[in-house]
């Protein structure tokens, strides 16, 4: 043993050993051959997936020391440090996030008190510092030896999603399994991202369901990240597997501000804020019964290769996602003709609705196009709530006071007309193409009903008809109207909507816009 300048021995080497060989086993997890047995799976380890998901060293961890407190079912012999989460703090693109990261390989994630606490901890952090939370999802769910506490431990964090909601982004990512109560935290985050084939989420799993009504169902095929993309809507993104997961993560988070007053991250683009694009004046097929992709539009208008879609395959009647303009970030929403006519159903009400709250919360502009003959008629549509679900839309962009821009490509009839972000509901700028039809219903649907006698009474009803329907669209199918009310602030040519709509933003930076007080709105739920 040596003296030190201080006078004291120089254990702390010792120390230091003892220190390293500690965080050396909070390292290893749940050991070696756990570790195999995940990496078997297809599936990366805790520790694994927070290298690829933060920028390369930025990791500063916290709370590898803790340990579960539970003695009973032969718990007290089974300490391992960490208590099967990961937890800590780094950086993505150089800004600061906290995360978790469930480690399966330490009793199966499961979440317990301790295990919660440490989430809890890192929410509580970055609400203090407003810096957005991401969760890496692999568990087994309450941790069934410590019984109620569990229980406890996940009501603190649905609690903390709730507090943190509109105030920094928070993310999840599924990456194994996530059952029962335990989803309700990543459902209440703003995305969900799932890894194809390594990850499911379910209220009951396959051999519940049997028992209870007798069907027979894969993991993959109830709670897969093909089935919550593309039938449930849970998950935003499905991503091929675990890597493509964070990179979405990533990717995602590059459009986001840090919390609800900070600005989005600005992207340098060589793109001109200028540029007009012919090519738009031969998107809009001249019949206006004829399918277009909406995203042609919304990719010639926005920055090149700016454009990100959210909820690709979920409710393909509407498109939402995030691109940039002058290098900033914008929520771009837009009635999708290809997919029902463009039609809003419930499900696209709902995907808009969410995705034009979030950008709301977090002052991302949006930018709306519109080719809506109206909502989908139909008994199931009515009987599961089209007046409920389709409100949820209208409320959603009425109640936005973010910059709004509107531009409306081909039909806006009806009621839809108004739900798409109309000047009514205060679209700040509200634009349309000389292909614009707005009205009521289209020529087809209102001739049969406004000129009913004369046609039954013509000579040739369907000859009277034809002439009825063009002398409506000549009339009543068209920007015009719309625009000597004011209803419109200009009728554009397609080719300059880049520059318009980019105009139309830079007035609209300094917009202020404030709502009577209140404690909240009652959004038809
Ligand atoms: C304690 C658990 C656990 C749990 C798994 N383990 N789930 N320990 N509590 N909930 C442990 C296992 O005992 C095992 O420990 C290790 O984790 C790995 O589990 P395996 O079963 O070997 O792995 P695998 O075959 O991949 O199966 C994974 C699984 C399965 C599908 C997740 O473990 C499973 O069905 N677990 C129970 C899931 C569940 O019902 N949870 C409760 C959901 S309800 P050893 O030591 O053998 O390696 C819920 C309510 C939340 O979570 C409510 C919030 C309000």
């Amino acid at each position: 043993m040596t003296r030190s300048a201080f006078g004291g021995s120089m254990v702390g080497d010792e120390r230091v050993d003892e220190l390293r060989r500690r965080k050396a086993q909070a390292r290893e997890g749940g050991g070696k051959d756990r570790i195999q047995a995940q990496h078997k799976k297809g599936k990366l380890t805790a520790r694994e997936r927070l290298d690829l998901l933060l920028d390369p060293g930025s990791f500063v961890e916290t709370d590898a020391f803790v340990e579960h407190r539970t003695t009973d079912f032969g718990m007290d012999a089974k300490r391992i440090p960490g208590d099967g989460v990961v937890t800590g703090h780094g950086t993505i693109d150089g800004r600061t996030v906290f995360v978790f990261s469930q480690d399966f390989t330490v009793f199966g994630g499961s979440l317990g008190e301790m295990h919660a606490n440490k989430i809890v901890k890192i929410m509580d952090t970055a609400m203090k510092v407003g810096a957005p939370v991401i969760g890496l999802n692999d568990s087994g769910g309450a941790r069934i030896q410590e019984g109620v506490i569990s229980l406890g431990g996940y009501a603190e964090i649905f609690f903390r999603n709730v507090l943190a909601s509109g105030v920094i982004p928070q993310i999840s990512a599924i990456l194994g399994p996530c059952a029962g109560g335990a989803v309700y935290s990543p459902a209440m985050t703003d995305f969900i991202i799932m890894a194809k084939g390594t990850s499911n989420m379910f209220i009951t799993g396959p051999e519940v369901i049997k028992a209870v009504t007798g069907e027979d169902v894969t993991f993959e095929d109830l709670g897969g990240a093909t089935a919550h993309a593309a039938k449930s809507g849970v998950a935003h993104f499905a991503a091929p597997d675990e890597k493509a997961a964070l990179r979405f993560v990533r990717k995602l988070l590059s459009y986001l501000p840090s919390n609800n007053v900070d600005d989005p991250p600005i992207v340098a683009t060589d793109d001109e804020a200028s540029r007009s694009d012919a090519e738009l004046s031969q998107v809009v097929p001249k019949e206006s019964d004829k399918p277009y992709d909406m995203r042609d539009v919304i990719r010639h208008v926005v920055d090149r290769d700016s454009w990100f879609e959210v909820h690709e395959e979920w409710a393909q009647n509407i498109v939402i996602g995030f691109a940039r303009l002058e290098g900033r970030p914008v929520g771009v929403v837009g009635n999708q003709p290809k997919v029902q006519a463009g039609t809003l159903d419930i499900n696209a009400s709902i995907k808009a609705a969410r995705f034009v709250r979030f950008c709301d919360c977090f002052n991302i502009p949006l930018l709306t196009f519109v080719d809506v003959p109206g909502f989908l008629p139909g008994k199931e549509q009515e009987y599961d709530g089209i007046i409920r679900n389709g409100a949820k839309l209208l409320f959603a962009f009425s109640e936005a006071t973010v910059p709004k821009v509107t531009v409306i490509t081909r039909k806006a009839y009806g009621g839809a007309y108004d739900v798409m972000c109309s000047k009514h509901i205060r679209g700040d700028f509200n634009f349309a193409w000389p292909s614009a039809e707005l009205a009521v219903m289209g020529p087809e649907g209102a001739v049969p009903i406004i000129f009913k006698k004369e046609i039954e009474e013509a000579k040739d009803s369907r000859r009277r008809e034809k002439e009825l329907v063009t002398e409506y669209r000549d009339r009543f199918a068209n920007p015009y109207i719309a625009a000597r009310m004011g209803y419109l602030d200009d009728v554009i040519e397609p080719s300059e909507t880049r520059p318009r709509v980019i105009d139309a933003f830079s007035v609209l930076r300094t917009k202020r816009e404030s709502r009577p007080a209140k404690k909240h709105g009652n959004i038809p739920l």
